[in-house]
C-alpha cells in the first residue's frame, strides 16, 4: 500500500487531535499545516512544513488529502481550494455555515470527482451503530419520533470563545449539528421546521451573542416528527438521543454513557463506545463538569478526552481506507459525499429563518433556491 500524504487546515484543539490519529496510522504521513497561530509546535510534532497560506498547501502535489479543521467561518474557502487542486477532503463539522456554501463545496467535490467527507464523529459511536442496525432490522417497528437534547448552562469564561459568537461558530445549532444529523439520518431530511427561542441569559460583554435556548420541532411529513433542545442556559444539562418506533424505543444516553433498548420483551444495555473504560471516562467527565454538560469546548491548549479520541481514531481511519482504495461502505455514504452534512445544514438554515420570522419554515425554501439536489 502506498503512503498517503495529508495537509492540515487548522491546528488548533480540533486539528491536533485529527492529526495525531492520521499521524499514528501505517502509510500516512503528515506533509504540510497550515494555521494562523498555532502552525508552528504541531509541525515540528509531525515533521510537517507549516505553509503560509491556504493555497500554498492546497498547490501542493505532493498532498493526496486536506483535512480542515479551521473555526466554522473558515472551512468553505479550504475545501473549494482543496477540490479544485484534484485534493480529496475531510472537513469538520459543521461543514459551513449556511447552505449556499455547502453547495459551493459539494460542487467542487463532486467536479473534481473527491471525496469529501464530513467530520460527523457521532456516525462511529458504538451505540449509534447499534441503534441504527436495530432500527434497520426491524427490532423498533416504524420509527415515530425522536427526541435530542444538547444542555447545560455556561458560566462566565475567562475569554470569549469564537465558539460562542453566533456569526463565526453560527451558536449552538451549527457548532453541535452532530444531533440533529443524527435524527436525520433515522428520520430522513426534515420538511418543514419551526424554532423557537432566543438569548435568554447569557447577554453582556462577559458572553458570545448566539442564542442560549433553542427549541426546535422537525415535521418529516407522513406523521413523523422530531423534537431538538440546544443552549447554555439550562441549569438542568442533558445530552441524549430518543429513539421511538412503534415496537420499540432506544435511549442513547450521552451522559451517563450507554444505549439502552426497550421493547415489550427485551431490556437491554450497550456500550455508547468501544470499551466499558471509554463509557466510564465520558460519564465521569459529566459528572465532574458541573453543569456545563455537553456544551463544554476545547481550545488550542486542551487534549480531546479517551472517549472521544477513540472515535476519532475510528473516524480517520476509515477516511484513511479510501483513500487507500477501500470502497465506501453503505453505513458511512452520505457521509462521504458532503451530503449528510449540507442536508443538516438546510434543516439549521431553515431553522434559523423560522425563528426570524415566527413562522414554521419549509426546508424547500432553503434548498429550492439553489436547485441542489441531496
Ligand atoms: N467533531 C467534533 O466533535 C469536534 C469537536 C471540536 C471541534 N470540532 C470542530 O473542529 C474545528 C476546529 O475547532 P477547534 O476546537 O479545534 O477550535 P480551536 O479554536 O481550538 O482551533 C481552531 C484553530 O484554527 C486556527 N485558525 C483560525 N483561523 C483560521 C483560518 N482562517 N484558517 C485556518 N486555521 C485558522 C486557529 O489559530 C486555531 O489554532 C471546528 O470546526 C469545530 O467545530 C469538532
Amino acid at each position: 500500500m502506498s503512503e498517503i500524504r495529508y495537509g492540515i487546515v487548522g491546528t488548533g484543539y480540533f486539528g491536533i487531535a485529527l492529526g495525531r490519529a492520521i499521524h499514528a496510522l501505517p502509510n500516512a504521513r503528515i506533509v504540510s499545516v497550515f494555521d494562523p497561530d498555532h502552525a508552528a509546535a504541531f509541525a515540528q510534532e509531525v515533521g510537517a512544513r507549516p505553509e503560509k497560506s491556504i493555497d500554498d498547501l492546497c498547490a501542493r502535489d505532493d498532498i493526496d488529502a486536506v483535512i480542515v479543521a479551521s473555526p466554522n467561518w473558515a472551512h468553505a474557502q479550504p475545501v473549494v481550494a482543496a477540490a479544485k487542486n484534484g485534493k480529496h477532503v475531510f472537513c469538520e463539522k459543521p461543514i459551513a455555515l449556511t447552505f449556499a456554501d455547502c453547495a459551493k463545496m459539494l460542487n467542487a467535490a463532486e467536479a473534481a470527482g473527491r471525496i469529501f467527507m464530513a467530520g460527523h464523529v457521532m456516525h462511529f459511536m458504538n451505540g449509534v451503530r447499534k441503534a441504527k442496525a436495530l432500527i434497520a432490522d426491524g427490532t423498533l417497528g416504524d420509527i415515530l419520533y425522536c427526541r435530542a437534547v444538547r444542555t447545560g448552562w455556561e458560566e462566565i469564561q475567562p475569554d470569549v470563545s469564537w465558539k460562542k459568537k453566533r456569526e463565526l461558530s453560527g451558536g449552538h445549532l451549527y457548532h453541535h449539528i452532530h444531533e440533529l444529523d443524527v435524527v436525520q439520518s433515522i428520520m430522513g431530511p426534515a420538511k418543514e421546521v419551526f424554532m423557537a427561542g432566543g438569548n435568554v441569559a447569557h447577554t453582556g460583554p462577559q458572553f458570545g451573542d448566539e442564542d442560549d435556548l433553542l427549541l426546535i420541532t422537525l415535521d418529516f411529513g407522513n406523521d413523523r416528527f422530531a423534537t431538538l433542545e440546544y443552549g447554555s442556559a439550562f441549569r438542568w444539562p442533558e445530552h441524549s438521543v430518543l429513539i421511538q418506533g412503534t415496537k420499540g424505543a432506544i435511549f442513547i444516553d450521552l451522559q451517563n454513557a450507554g444505549l439502552e433498548l426497550k421493547t415489550p420483551d427485551r431490556q437491554e444495555r450497550f456500550l455508547l463506545h468501544r470499551t466499558q473504560q471509554e463509557d466510564d471516562n465520558r460519564t465521569e467527565i459529566y459528572a465532574g463538569n458541573k453543569g456545563s454538560g455537553a456544551i463544554v469546548y476545547g481550545n488550542p491548549t486542551t487534549t480531546a478526552p479517551l472517549w472521544l479520541q477513540g472515535i476519532i481514531e475510528m473516524e480517520v481511519e476509515y477516511f484513511h481506507g479510501l483513500m487507500s482504495g477501500e470502497p465506501i461502505t453503505e453505513e458511512f455514504a452520505a457521509l462521504t459525499n458532503g451530503t449528510a452534512a449540507t442536508a443538516a445544514i438546510a434543516t439549521a438554515d431553515a431553522l434559523s429563518l423560522s425563528l426570524k420570522d415566527g413562522r414554521k419554515v419549509s426546508v424547500s425554501e432553503i434548498t429550492g433556491n439553489l436547485h441542489r439536489e441531496l
